[in-house]
């Protein structure tokens, strides 16, 4: 074998490696996306706590904000709300829960947007049908709940579900935890919530 032919094989082998390389590297590239695709995402690792802007609440209104699926309600209460639930017969009400089990910190209550009858949204109202206090009422079958989410009528078997959740400050909040599922989970007093 002449010099020149040795010269011509090393550089086919030279170049046939180089071409192995870039294949192989095409390959894993290409992988890229699906190992991604299999991988939890930060969105869904991110979704079991979610932070939400609370700037715009004024006193006296309601925001309903998604977290995990599902509408959860952030009510500002006014005082005379306040007072409104304070006054309440607690042997009235079906599933009875002072305020502090319902809201903590009074001027502000969370909890499932879902009604525990048969999972129609409730509305907030200023004066619930029927009576003079305001609360959610249930346009589905007419169920009734206070401003913290109590039973007061209809076929409602119980409270509004409560979820854990965080006032960071007087314009942010954060719900949920990174466990906590929401809707089944069938908690109506604070302290029996996980801790946000
Ligand atoms: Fe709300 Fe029936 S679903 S009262």
């Amino acid at each position: 074998m002449s010099s020149d032919d040795k010269n011509i094989l090393d550089r086919r082998a030279f170049l046939a490696k180089i071409s192995a390389g870039i294949a192989i590297a095409g390959v894993g590239l290409s992988a890229i996306p699906f190992i991604r695709a299999m991988s939890p995402t930060r969105d869904i690792l991110a979704s079991g706590r979610t932070e939400f802007d609370i700037s715009d609440l004024k006193t006296g209104q309601i925001k309903t904000v998604i977290w995990r699926k599902q509408p959860v309600f952030i009510l500002r209460r006014t005082s005379q709300m306040i007072k409104e639930t304070e006054r309440m017969d607690q042997s009235a009400l079906s599933d009875p829960a002072p305020t502090e089990e319902r809201a903590p910190r009074p001027d502000i209550f969370v909890a499932l947007g879902i009604c525990t009858h048969l999972g129609c949204v409730p509305k907030f109202m200023g004066k619930i049908p029927e009576t003079d206090i305001s609360g959610f009422y249930c346009p589905c079958h007419g169920g009734k709940y206070d401003s913290i989410g109590r039973r007061l009528a209809g076929p409602p078997p119980e409270n509004l579900h409560l979820v854990p959740y965080t006032v960071e400050s007087d314009s942010r909040i954060t719900v949920g935890t990174e466990t906590f599922a929401g809707y089944g989970e069938n908690i109506r007093l604070m302290s029996r919530l996980p801790k946000a």
